[in-house]
């Protein structure tokens, strides 16, 4: 389905509204993301990733909420995309987490949740200390989105200016 979704309107990255001087550019052919891939592409410093799901076509900083590993990277399936770093799992539908990171950490809500391990690995010793501490204040936030239109054959974004 190579048609944007609507994201929920609270989502929208900062600066990313055509009010805030966004401005809609071109960022891929179609041909270039077919249903099921994922792609970074690259204006000035910002890494964005475009997405093309099961249910439509979705762009949002391609960095991971937890601790920025690129998602680009990662797996889709279907409407989720899972982090290559600490097997975070994040529904493009709507924003939330699926799955917390390996780490463990606060979600968006600020609520705790404790280390865990992946079937079938070692656990890991989580040492008290600086780090435990960081990995169990580090927030994992919802997704931000920007809007995406498509202008004949291209994938056009609106990038804050
Ligand atoms: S950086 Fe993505 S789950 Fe940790």
């Amino acid at each position: 389905m190579s048609t944007p979704f609507n994201f929920r309107p609270e989502l929208r990255a900062p600066g990313a509204s055509e009010a805030a001087g966004a401005t809609f550019r071109p960022a891929a052919l179609l041909a270039e993301l077919p249903e099921g891939t994922l792609l970074r592409v690259t204006f000035g410093d910002l890494d964005i990733l475009l997405a093309h799901t099961d249910r439509g076509i979705v762009a949002i900083d391609d960095r991971c909420p937890h601790m920025s590993a690129p998602l680009s990277i990662g797996r889709l399936d279907g409407c989720v995309v899972d982090c290559p770093l600490h097997d975070g799992r994040f529904d493009l539908a709507t924003g939330e987490a699926v799955q917390m990171p390996n780490t463990g950490g606060l979600d968006a809500d600020g609520a705790y949740h404790p280390v865990w391990t992946p079937a079938g690995k070692e656990p890991k010793p989580d040492v008290p200390g600086r780090k435990a501490d960081a990995r169990r204040l580090t927030r994992v936030k919802r997704l931000r989105y920007y809007p995406v239109r498509i202008s004949g054959s291209t994938i056009e974004v609106a990038v804050p200016s």
